[in-house]
């Protein structure tokens, strides 16, 4: 079975071979009580996974935190149907290699999703399967190029893009570019070229959840004109926060921070809101439950707030943070 390493995957990025097809990575990760002896395996309909057959299993990796955990990078063609189908199996050796496959259907991949399930089977074991998030930039280049939004001041085309490592200079000038007033609206993290540098590195763990999605103009010199970060990991201060004032429990993956800035000429120009249906949809696709504003909206910050609201976000209430009121604001889509 051929193996694809991440740094291959990285090169697939470029817009040749985008175009042509998707690169697909998907992280499993699943709780199951194994006993000493034990181990759990994939297996299923596509060469990856064995084409179902059991001596092609992918195996998982055991790890601390009580998962067991493998990543798995594929390639579709862009005319390929890109659902695959599987199941999860325990394999135990006793002089021989017996399997005990989980009952029921199937279990179903689709692109892109996040496939959240939970299966009792005839091993009786509890499983919960967190395939990640899959690369959206191929996704990007299919569905999302050339977005026409029509705004007050007219009709403009940009591209989607997720960030990858060819937009790093690019989201480095648009990042240290902010005017200092823009700046001082935006505290999810540094606005600098090594945050830059690192959005740009899709390959990085501490990336797998994140999704740094970037508005590009168009024409042969693009611009990057805005930006928004999707953060589905588990950020300890905001669920606290949100448990503490408004009794909400957050979840990662399923409830993602969420953080725009446009470009300062860009702002006030229809654009974050002609992005929103994209984003809300692909939240729908990927089975995800909420946007929470990362670290809420500055309450002096009229704009933002008035841009949430109509986007369909709703107040949780207010917090102070270096000296600055913020008000919390969610949209939830199930
Ligand atoms: C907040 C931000 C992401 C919104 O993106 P955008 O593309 O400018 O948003 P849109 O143009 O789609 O919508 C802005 C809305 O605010 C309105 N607005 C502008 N100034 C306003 C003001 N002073 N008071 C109330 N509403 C105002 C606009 O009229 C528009 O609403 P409308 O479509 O009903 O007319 C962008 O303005 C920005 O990057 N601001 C600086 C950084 C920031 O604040 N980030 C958010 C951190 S939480």
């Amino acid at each position: 079975m051929p193996k694809v390493s991440p740094a291959g995957l990285r090169r697939s990025g470029d817009s040749k071979s985008s175009l042509r097809g998707y690169w697909v990575r998907v992280r499993f990760i699943i709780r199951c009580n194994t006993e000493y002896g034990e181990s759990l395996a994939i297996v299923g309909s596509s060469s990856e996974i064995g084409k179902w057959n059991v001596a092609s299993r992918e195996n998982l990796v055991w790890c601390d935190d009580g998962t067991w955990q493998k990543t798995i990078d594929y390639y579709r063609d862009a005319e390929e149907n890109l659902d695959v189908e599987y199941k999860l199996i325990i394999v135990r050796y006793a002089g021989t290699t017996q399997v005990c496959w989980e009952d029921g259907l199937n279990r179903r991949l689709q692109h892109p999703t996040v496939d959240v399930g939970c299966v009792s089977n005839v091993c009786r074991k509890e499983v919960m399967v967190f395939p990640d998030y899959p690369e959206w930039q191929d996704y990007g280049l299919k569905k999302f190029k050339e977005v026409t939004f029509s705004t007050a001041g007219g009709v403009l085309s940009f591209n989607i893009a997720c960030a990858k490592a060819s937009h790093t200079d690019m989201l480095s000038t648009f990042l240290t570019g902010l005017r200092p007033e823009t700046r001082a609206r935006y505290g999810a993290h540094p606005l600098t070229a090594e945050y830059a540098a690192e959005a740009c590195d899709y390959g990085s763990d501490a990336n797998r959840l994140k999704t740094h999605l970037l508005i590009i103009s168009p024409g042969p010199k693009p611009e990057v004109v805005g930006y928004i970060l999707m953060d589905q990991s588990e950020i300890t201060h905001e669920h606290e926060r949100y448990r503490k004032l408004y009794n909400t429990h957050l979840e990662s993956p399923v409830d993602i921070f969420f953080a725009p800035v446009m470009g300062d000429k860009y702002q006030n120009r229809g654009i974050a809101s002609s992005v929103i249906p994209v984003v809300k949809k692909h939240i729908e696709d990927i089975r995800a439950r909420s946007i929470v504003l990362l670290g809420g909206v500055q309450q002096t910050n009229a704009s933002a707030v008035h841009f949430y609201q109509k986007s369909g976000f709703h107040k949780y209430g207010e917090f102070t943070w270096d000296n600055l009121v913020n008000v919390d604001m969610r949209l939830e889509v199930r």
